[in-house]
């Protein structure tokens, strides 16, 4: 089931969501460890860093969270500012002092990635994550094409998204052309929970194909309404060409 909640503004979506988060990772750290799958795009930064300043409210135990990243570009070590070992490092991993064996990143061979998720968590996956969209409409970087029953494998990445990505790498040579990502039945079948966050004008198009348009491959984020709990977050700007705004909750 997909449910929608509408904000007037990312701030107040980042604030709810946060919290949200941090109070149901809360309940799980007592007892065992706290699976969480994580996104790494500019939408996700807020989102840390107020999660950050909710941590402690939840008296975190050390050793019961560990992080599993959706994604990492080819070639690219943790120390390249530019990798998602080093996103996660300033936004989560650092702030948060989750320890190296915790964080989790697809790396080769891409396949065994799915198999010691299954076997790190005893067949439990990620309790909760977050996820954001592309404007290819990929999730992680599950490019247009990408089967349902993918799991985590080399993808070659969309130009779209090689373009959006220069703001961060300075020119578009040096953008990598691969990634290594989590496939669309590593999200739908072994995320119990997923909150995907979309904000601002650029991303309505996108949104609106995701939640009113066929569902398939063309469209990999279309693919969370066969999710069973999935809570797409949204500000106004990105909601504004939805149709169906009666079945949305305005929050
Ligand atoms: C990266 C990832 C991507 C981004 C998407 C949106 O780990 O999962 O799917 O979430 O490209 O990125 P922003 O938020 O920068 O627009």
């Amino acid at each position: 089931m997909v449910m929608v909640l509408i904000y007037d503004t990312p701030e107040e979506a980042v604030r709810a969501t946060a919290h949200t988060l941090v109070h149901a990772i809360g309940k799980i750290m007592p007892y065992r460890c706290c699976e969480f799958g994580a996104a790494t795009g500019n939408t996700q930064k807020p989102l840390y860093a107020e999660m950050v300043k909710l941590w402690p409210s939840i008296n975190p135990r050390p050793g019961r969270f560990r992080t599993w990243n959706l994604d990492e570009y080819e070639g690219l070590d943790a120390t390249n500012p530019q990798s998602y070992r080093y996103y996660m490092y300033e936004h989560l991993h650092g702030p948060l002092k989750i320890p190296d064996h915790l964080r989790r990143f697809p790396c080769e061979p891409p396949e065994e990635y799915d198999v010691a998720m299954l076997r790190e968590t005893a067949a439990g996956g990620i309790d909760l994550g977050i996820l954001g969209i592309g404007r290819t409409r990929h999730i992680g970087f599950c490019e247009p094409g990408a089967p349902r029953k993918q799991k985590t494998h080399r993808a070659t990445l969309h130009e779209p998204t090689r373009v959006d990505a220069v703001r961060e790498f300075g020119s578009l040579d040096l953008v990598p052309t691969g990634a290594l990502t989590m496939g669309v039945s590593t999200i739908i079948d072994l995320w119990s929970r997923i909150f995907l966050l979309a904000f601002g004008e650029s991303k309505a198009a996108p949104v609106h194909d995701m939640l009113e348009g066929p569902i398939g491959s063309q469209c990999p984020a279309s693919f969370l309404r066969e999710h069973r709990d999935t809570t797409i977050v949204l500000d106004r700007a990105a909601a504004s060409l939805l149709k169906k705004p009666t079945i949305y909750i305005q929050v």
